[in-house]
């Protein structure tokens, strides 16, 4: 089976979204939008990959795939939760009414169901999907309630007084909503309430998750059409700071939102308790080509996420960050999973990351990757952060296809796809730097 360290990636096909993150029985199970026999997207699966320690990953197969009507047509996204000692797996079904008959992984004129399906698992190792399944919220026939197609990617909790389901869904004039069901059992749910934005945050809101944490509670969304400038990719992951109150399920979005990555290239989150009682995320990074014409799509490392007056930070898990111990002098002398660049940066400084560049200008952070992207001019190439609030230290994590550029400890990250980094590294003073990789 494929080993993966720190970064979870397609095992050969492609990969989305994350799925289902669970702390199980002492390890970290995470599966994945999975298809595996072309890199591009096509009916879903998930993948499924396992951890001690959340830096290396085993990689276990497919878990979950289409063996029902309403699912027929892919395993969509959703999330897992441990009840009496059980795995509970929720994703959303989809049932094509009109697939093009030239290529049956999509659907043509958009003319298919979504509903919401439930399979509970013994062990986390044994998925029935044959006799398993249960679907739990059927596709939705009143359009002031949502909408029976764009309607996906259950995420369960279990609140204060029961079960909660939160859904992304679109209004009917077109802005992103939320719906939220209750239940007792897991079984049965009802519709409790629904949120959206005015004005819009993006037309559909994709994989929404609420979590609850010390310096406050998160809602991280990922929108379609949210940055309309031409440039790929238009839908973006969002959050903010919000209030929840469980009984009517009512939600408070303030006026402005964050932007969970400053590099616009991760997408579809995945966010659960670890073992300490954090509030950890994952991601998926979307990329423009397959490696080695192999696999495509693969996973952000693992992220902290806190709230302090407000604001959400996003910094890296400290079971990451603990493994660079060995310090180096050159990036070719790093573990195959990669190094870790620290320094503290001056305004009108500028490093160089094996083509990836990395400068100080008016108290922000940029970056631009023009050099090592294989030319896909149709994306975004150079990113910047809102301007720092104190102090600019950077910690950059280097692997061959992802730099992930935390400033200040997660008050901003700009996480890239890359293609073909050099070995150089070049900075005015060398000195300054420190170099670190994982003890092999
Ligand atoms: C987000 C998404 C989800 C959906 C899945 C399908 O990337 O579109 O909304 O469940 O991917 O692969």
């Amino acid at each position: 089976m494929t080993v993966n360290k720190i970064h979870v990636k397609a095992p050969g096909g492609w990969m989305n979204d994350p799925n289902g993150f669970i702390y199980y029985k002492g390890e970290y199970h995470l599966f994945y939008q999975y298809f595996p026999y072309d890199t591009r997207w096509g009916t879903m699966r998930w993948g499924h990959a396992v951890s001690r320690d959340l830096v290396v990953w085993e990689h276990r197969g497919v878990a979950l795939f289409p063996t029902i009507c309403e699912d027929q047509n892919g395993c969509f996204s959703g999330s897992a939760l441990e009840y009496d000692g059980k795995m509970y797996l929720f994703y959303t079904g989809v049932h094509y009414h009109k697939p093009d008959p030239k290529d049956i992984h999509h659907c043509l004129d958009e003319q298919f169901d979504s509903a919401q399906l439930m399979l509970c698992s013994e062990d986390g190792k044994h998925f029935d999907n044959f006799k398993g399944k249960q679907v739990i919220i059927p596709p939705i026939e009143d359009k002031r309630v949502g909408d029976r197609t764009h309607t996906r990617d259950p995420k369960v909790w279990r609140g204060r007084n029961g079960w909660y389901l939160v859904l992304g869904s679109t209004t009917e004039d077109g802005r992103g909503k939320l719906l939220f069901y209750k239940s007792n059992d897991l079984a049965s749910w009802s519709y409790v309430n629904s949120v959206s934005h005015e004005p819009h945050w993006g037309w559909m809101w994709e994989c929404p998750e609420y979590l609850e944490t010390e310096g406050g509670n998160v809602l991280l969304l990922s929108s379609m059409g949210i940055i309309k400038d031409g440039k790929r990719e238009e839908n973006q992951i969002i959050c903010a700071a919000v209030d929840f109150e469980e009984k009517g399920c009512v939600m408070s979005l303030p006026d402005t939102f964050q932007y969970a990555d400053h590099g616009l290239d991760l997408y579809a989150t995945q966010s659960i308790k670890d073992e300490e009682g954090r509030q950890i995320m994952v991601a998926w990074l979307r990329m423009p080509e397959a490696v080695d014409g192999e696999w495509i799509g693969m996973l952000c490392m693992p992220r902290v996420i806190e709230v302090k007056e407000g604001f959400v930070y996003f910094r890296p898990h400290p079971n990451v960050e603990s493994r660079y111990t060995r310090q180096i002098t050159a990036p070719s002398e790093a573990d195959e999973a990669g190094y870790r660049v620290s320094l503290d940066m001056e305004e009108g400084e500028r490093l160089d990351i094996g083509g990836y560049q990395i400068f100080r200008e008016g108290n922000r952070i940029h970056t631009d990757r023009s050099a090592v992207f294989g030319g896909h001019k149709e994306y975004r190439l150079a990113f910047e952060t809102p301007e720092l609030r104190s102090g600019c230290h950077l910690d950059i994590y280097v692997s061959s296809n992802i730099v992930e550029v935390f400033i200040n400890q997660g008050e901003y990250v700009i996480s890239n796809a890359v293609y073909g980094l050099t070995g150089k590294l070049q900075f005015d003073s060398m000195e300054r730097l420190r170099l670190c990789t994982l003890e092999s």
